[in-house]
């Protein structure tokens, strides 16, 4: 694997110095590593080749062995015409692989934005979990003032103003503890809001999963958002939603693991095995929902977007149900 990780970094070497370097989202998900994203890395991938040809004479691609004249032409071949077939390969679809929701259809959803610079500007979705607090990830809630957020429920079109928003400033930050010892975990925090929402059809509370509750793999859950359509695309100003099987826990960590990212229990995968569907980035913070509307996730990470064999990574709401609760009922997370 490490051997096939290298050979990827080889033939992703791009052909355009000093440009903007271009990212081959085929290649990258074959063998997950990412494109160096400016010439100032070049110099980092150029020692990186140098170190590969002479440290290891052949290796295998896909059962064929290569040898190091084989391998030379590969990259000479896919240096040269890059250029060329670069923009040829499609990107993954519009959340990406999903379509618009109706208006009142998530009613528990909100747009956390920031308002530090005047303009809001949405960054994270979120969970109302009742007219007060905020579900949404640590790494969205992470190094704001919550003053500097603001939080709008009945949202739909990030563009168009209605008149079943509500708008509400933040007015504490709870992030879980744990992650603040280590922030590849415990993706999990909740805000507070100044004001209560007042509920009605297009803004309510959202029933989350009981603690151990369990999602089998294969199981649809919903993601929403109003992240990106495509990998290093722009948000989208539509609420979207896409469908995505729950993955086993363990076929997730070993999936990640060959491109070496941990994956924990805590955290649940969903994805299609071929991609295309998935949540990106503008999504985190945001509900992963079963099929009876329960919130079961929160949409914490994943490598690149819609991958295959790469799916959603979510922070899984059956082991933090009991820390929900403490912070719901005392408004400390420890
Ligand atoms: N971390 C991203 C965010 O801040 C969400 C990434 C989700 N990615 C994925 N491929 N499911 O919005």
């Amino acid at each position: 694997m490490i051997h096939q990780k290298k050979a990827a970094e080889l033939l992703l070497f791009p052909a355009k110095p000093g440009s903007q370097l271009r990212q081959n989202p085929w290649m990258a998900a074959q063998f997950g590593v990412e494109f160096p994203k400016s010439s100032e890395k070049m110099i980092h991938y150029l020692l990186k080749i140098d170190n590969f040809l002479s440290s290891k004479k052949n290796f295998q691609y896909k059962g064929v062995l290569m040898t190091m004249q084989l391998k030379s032409l590969i990259i000479l071949i896919v240096c040269l015409l890059w250029p060329l077939f670069a923009d040829c390969i499609p990107l993954q679809e519009k959340i990406v692989g999903g379509v618009e929701a109706a208006q009142g259809e998530f009613p528990f959803l909100v747009s956390i934005q920031s308002i530090y610079d005047g303009t809001p500007s949405h960054f994270c979705g979120g969970t109302l979990v009742n007219e007060t607090w905020i579900l949404t990830a640590a790494h969205c809630a992470k190094g704001h003032d919550p003053s500097d957020l603001q939080i709008v429920g009945g949202e739909l079109d990030l563009l168009n103003h209605s008149s079943h928003e509500q708008i509400r400033l933040g007015k504490r930050i709870v992030i879980n503890f744990d992650y603040e010892l280590n922030e590849f975990m415990y993706d999990i925090a909740m805000i507070e809001v100044a004001e209560p929402f007042e509920f009605n059809d297009q803004i309510v509370s959202a029933e989350l999963s009981s603690q151990g509750q369990d999602t089998s793999r294969d199981e649809i859950l919903t993601v929403i958002g109003w992240g990106a359509l495509e990998e290093e695309g722009p948000l989208s100003n539509k609420l979207q939603k896409v469908e995505v099987p729950a993955w086993d826990d363990q076929d997730c960590i070993d999936a990640y693991y060959t491109i070496f990212y941990d994956v924990d229990p805590t955290m649940i995968c969903a994805g299609l095995e071929e991609g295309g569907k998935d949540a990106c980035q503008g999504d985190s913070g945001g509900p992963l929902l079963n099929n009876q509307m329960q919130v079961v996730g929160i949409t914490s990470w994943g490598f690149g977007c819609a991958r295959p064999n790469l799916p959603g990574v979510y922070t899984e709401i059956s082991h933090y149900r009991d820390w929900i609760d403490k912070v719901l009922a005392t408004g400390y997370g420890y």
